[in-house]
């Protein structure tokens, strides 16, 4: 921004640092592990951008903990190896409550007679250890378990991590930590971010990622920490691994120690005075473990007072005072009957499988999805065969292979269609591409996966306008595309079938409403590859309407953090084809939002609050009004 600010020149750059680095962790902290910030991100913005300035000009005060070392900028060297101050032990298995009870006798068995346990319980996360070293309370090491001894460091990628702390405690009040405190988590993906990350990676052509946890692995080995800051990584923290002071004596208090401190911590954690307790509490979890953000493949049991549970000592590789009751299996074997060709809405043609109905999990299952044709070929799946299926949360029943024992010889091969299903257009591949596709724009399947999409929850929302409406509307010719939906009128949709006046009224209403929905919202729902709401909402906040960033050059769009090539060329891509710059043309005549909305705060609030500006010359990704409304709407003044 060709901005000038009269900057506040009571205090010294060192001091401003400071006092920014204390404010950015605390609303990183507010954000990432509360999941309730009390600033808008362009205040956040604006104060990493007066840290990375100050920075820039005095190096000298850059410190570890800075949070603008989050994005290592750097090339890890090759992995350095560390030693674990302690040794970073697994877990033994328990299967059933009966394995429980024979745990806790043998227990029972070495500790004085009459002990009496309490439990603490918390999930299981399906990650990867992280070993985190804080000294003063400034973060100074975090390594992977490795072989339980040393570890790798992976410093520079887990600062990336937003829910790790830089600096402990995260709040002024919070306690004061051991001068050297060693804790350990797991870093972990949530499922939604997964799914969006997954649904990116396959628009970008891209072999998906077969779990979050294999994501995460890879995020956090990665040698570029700025591919780690673009995967969404978070660590949940459970326990002390070594200390220098003194720490709590029992494993609940410890959670909520570790809470206090800034460390995210599962909400989902329980304490038990008996094993009776964890055993009935073990029930709930069939259905709950969906319900979670995070996946889960169990639960951990430790005994809660740390000194007893340091007395048991450990068996192997584990301590004996705790056990992982791992879920049973959601897997079952079936007959694949037939696949059946799906067009998504980007012309990505899927397989999905038909099956022998089978009862898994709580549910008959029919279909399982194939994931794409690479993956068919590379498991050998053939029509005919025995196949495992599995089902694990609300996941859709994915085939995971053949069992090519059972075969009889007459099981055919499954290969991928050359003519699009519907609309019988010679399908493509593009090269180091997984998926095949249609690449007729106009495919009727394709317009309308792709209206639906438009008018999902997810995108436009608009409520009243599910799968079956828009196959009608675009039945009876009302709609050809998405814009066409803002031009509906009563007299359109009150002869269809079933649509009573009121039904018609609430319709219309929706859609007007949609009108005025965020900008990220439109960018989403115009279903541009790999870009999702988050990424939508990284672009509006660099373009702020969709003609800037139709504007945009691919070179431009990569200079974002968090934007990659494949997006940035499919974002260029996007706009340069006639139909859709006529769509977009088309969405605004109708009245739709393509500017993103300036929040006005009242004056002197905000992060610029009591600074001055002078805006000359051009502002590459905004015009001049709309960075006169940022800066007013984070509490600055322009004067011309
Ligand atoms: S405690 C000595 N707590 O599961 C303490 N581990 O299968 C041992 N894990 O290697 C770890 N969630 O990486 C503990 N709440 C939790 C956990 C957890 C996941 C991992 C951990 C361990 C593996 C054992």
């Amino acid at each position: 921004m060709g901005a000038d600010a009269m900057s506040d020149r009571s205090k010294s750059p060192a001091e401003r640092a400071a006092e920014l680095r204390e404010l950015i962790n605390y609303h990183n902290y507010r954000y990432y592990v509360l999941s309730s910030p009390v600033i808008t991100d362009a205040e956040y913005d604006a104060l990493m951008r007066e840290l990375q300035e100050i920075e820039r000009e005095h190096p000298e005060l850059v410190t570890p903990d800075s949070p603008t070392q989050r994005v290592g900028a750097d090339l890890r060297p090759e992995a350095v190896k560390v030693e674990h101050p302690a040794p970073i032990l697994s877990l033994n298995n328990a299967f059933d409550a009966d394995d429980l009870r024979a745990w806790e006798s043998r227990n029972l068995k070495l500790l004085p007679p009459g002990t009496r346990l309490s439990y603490t319980v918390e999930p299981k996360f399906d990650g990867l250890t992280v070993v985190l070293t804080y000294e003063d309370g400034v973060l100074k090491l975090a390594a992977t378990r490795g072989d339980g001894y040393v570890g790798e460091d992976v410093t520079a990628n887990a600062r990336t991590i937003k829910s790790i702390p830089l600096r402990i405690p995260v709040t002024p009040d919070g306690p004061v930590p051991p001068r050297r405190l060693v804790v350990r988590g797991e870093v972990i993906i949530f499922k939604d971010d997964f799914e969006e990350m997954n649904r990116a990676q396959v628009d970008a052509g891209l072999p998906p990622f077969v779990n979050a946890r294999n994501a995460a692995s890879g995020a956090l080995k990665q040698k570029d920490p700025k591919v780690t800051a673009s995967r969404p990584l978070n660590a949940f923290c459970y326990s002390i691994v070594a200390a220098d002071g003194q720490t709590p004596e029992t494993q609940w208090e410890t959670l909520s120690y570790l809470r206090e401190l800034g460390f995210m911590v599962a909400d989902e954690v329980a304490r038990f005075d008996d094993l009776d307790g964890v055993i009935a509490y073990i029930g709930e979890w069939a259905e709950r473990r969906h319900k979670l953000r995070y996946e889960v493949d169990g639960l951990v049991i430790k005994v809660d007072h740390l000194p007893t549970a340091r007395a048991l000592g450990t068996v192997g590789k584990a301590p004996r005072g705790a056990i992982a009751y791992k879920f049973p299996a959601e897997e079952a074997t079936t007959r694949l009957l037939d696949v059946e060709v799906g067009v998504g809405r980007t012309g990505a043609l899927t397989p999905t499988a038909v099956l022998e109905p089978v009862f898994l999990a709580g549910a008959t299952i029919r279909h399982a999805t194939l994931h794409n044709y690479d993956d068919v070929a590379r498991k050998d799946i053939r029509i005919g065969d025995t196949v495992i299926i599995r089902r694990s949360g609300e996941v859709i029943p994915y085939v995971v292979g053949p069992v090519p024992a059972l075969r009889t010889g007459d099981e055919k091969p499954i290969l991928p269609p050359e003519r699009c299903p519907v609309c019988d257009t010679p399908t493509v591949r593009g090269k180091d591409e997984v998926a095949v596709y249609c690449p007729n724009e106009r495919c009727p399947e394709r317009v309308f996966r792709q209206i639906v999409y438009f008018v999902s929850r997810a995108a436009m929302d608009i409520e009243g306008l599910g799968e079956k409406i828009v196959r009608l509307l675009l039945d009876r010719g009302l709609i050809r595309d998405e814009a066409d939906i803002f031009y509906l009128k009563a007299e359109d949709l009150l002869p269809l079938e079933g649509f009573a006046e009121r039904k018609v009224e609430n319709l219309l209403r929706a859609i007007e409403e949609a009108k005025h929905r965020p900008l990220p919202r439109l960018l989403t729902a115009l279903g541009i590859p790999g870009v999702g709401s988050t990424v939508a909402e990284l672009l509006v906040r660099h373009y702020p309407s969709l003609d800037a960033l139709s504007r945009a050059t691919q070179e431009e769009l990569e200079q974002i953090e968090g934007i990659g090539p494949h997006i940035a060329r499919a974002v260029v891509e996007w706009f340069s084809s006639p139909r859709n710059r006529e769509l977009v043309e088309k969405l605004r005549r109708a009245g739709v939002r393509t500017e993103a909305e300036v929040k006005v705060s009242p004056p002197s609030e905000g992060p610029l609050a009591g600074l001055t500006f002078v805006l000359t010359g051009t502002l590459p990704n905004m015009t001049r009004k709309q960075a006169k409304e940022l800066i007013e709407a984070n509490g600055g003044r322009v004067t011309g």
